[in-house]
């Protein structure tokens, strides 16, 4: 199992209903390293980047609207088959249909508003880090807890 970076967003919807510290948490606690933790405002052509692939569809401006509305906070996250592990954590896009115990599943209702968001590859990982972040900006630290998780 190897050792993976993704991309997580607290979407503004997290940042507006206070549940930033709450969702951050549940990575934490899963055994998850942050390594890269920023607030920012997403702007048109950022919004158009990270969701290239869902441009031409009917709910982009919809998602666009919603994600450029108010601050996010963005995190790359470490740990053993990261990219994976962090969507289970999340669960399934519409949070109408997530499962209990999920991010999504314990706090939404809305399928535009679905709280988080996070790479769904390897690749995707690799691409929206660095639109998120400069690589002085990831941190490669050790946990004392590390032999542990
Ligand atoms: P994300 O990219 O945000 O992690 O979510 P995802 O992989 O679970 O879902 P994806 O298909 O990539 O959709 C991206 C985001 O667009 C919004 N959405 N709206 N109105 C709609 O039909 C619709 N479908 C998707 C959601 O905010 C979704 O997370
Ligand atoms: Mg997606």
């Amino acid at each position: 199992m190897s050792v993976q970076q993704t991309l997580v967003l607290c979407k503004p919807d997290a940042v507006q209903r206070g549940l930033i510290g709450r969702i951050i948490a549940r990575f934490e606690e899963k055994g998850l390293k942050i390594v890269g933790l920023r607030m920012l405002r997403v702007d048109e052509e950022l919004a158009r980047t990270h969701y290239k692939e869902h441009a031409a569809k009917d709910f982009f401006p919809e998602l666009a609207a919603f994600i450029t509305s108010s601050p996010i906070v963005a995190l790359a996250i470490e740990g053993k088959n990261a990219v994976e592990v962090v969507r289970k954590i999340m669960g399934v896009t519409n949070p109408q249909n997530a499962t209990p115990g999920t991010i999504r599943g314990d706090f939404g209702l809305n399928l535009t508003m679905n709280l988080v968001h996070g790479s769904d590859s390897l690749a995707s990982a690799e691409r929206e880090i660095e639109l998120f972040f400069s690589p002085e900006e990831i941190n490669d630290y050790s946990l004392a807890l590390d032999s542990w998780l």
